[in-house]
């Protein structure tokens, strides 16, 4: 019976575990997204709160995450964000990546 319940925890465990939309962002992975908006996404708009994008017509992601939940965002960035304006380009990111900077973006809610 309890080696029953290890497995199902564990099973849990794997399953939720590494899924950005069901995990409690931890501040590690938090800081991870930060640097990582910051590095790739920094250039044009506001990453982090109360921040002002240097890039006039790029929102900063404080005003980003009220029109679009972080987690509608996850799949946007797996498969490349393009928003159709010129100034933007394509990224692709990785699954861990993604959960990181969900987990920033969460955290400016
Ligand atoms: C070279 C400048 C530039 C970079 C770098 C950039 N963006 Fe943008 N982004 C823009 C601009 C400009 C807009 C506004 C587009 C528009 O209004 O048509 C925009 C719009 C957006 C929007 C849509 C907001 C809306 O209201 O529709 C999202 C989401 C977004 N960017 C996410 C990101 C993410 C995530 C990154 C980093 C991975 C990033 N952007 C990097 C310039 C940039």
């Amino acid at each position: 019976m309890a080696r029953r319940l290890t497995i199902l925890a564990l099973a849990l465990f794997t399953l939720f575990g590494s899924n950005p939309l069901l995990a409690d962002p931890t501040s590690i992975e938090i800081g991870e997204g930060r640097k990582l908006v910051a590095e790739r996404c920094g250039a044009c708009h506001g990453t982090l709160r109360g921040q002002i994008s240097p890039h006039d017509s790029a929102p900063p992601f404080e005003e980003v995450v009220k029109l679009y939940p972080p987690e509608s965002l996850a799949e946007a960035l797996a498969e490349g964000i393009s928003v159709g304006h010129p100034d933007m380009p394509t990224f692709e990111f990785s699954p861990e990546e993604i959960e990181r900077i969900i987990a920033h973006l969460k955290s400016l809610e």
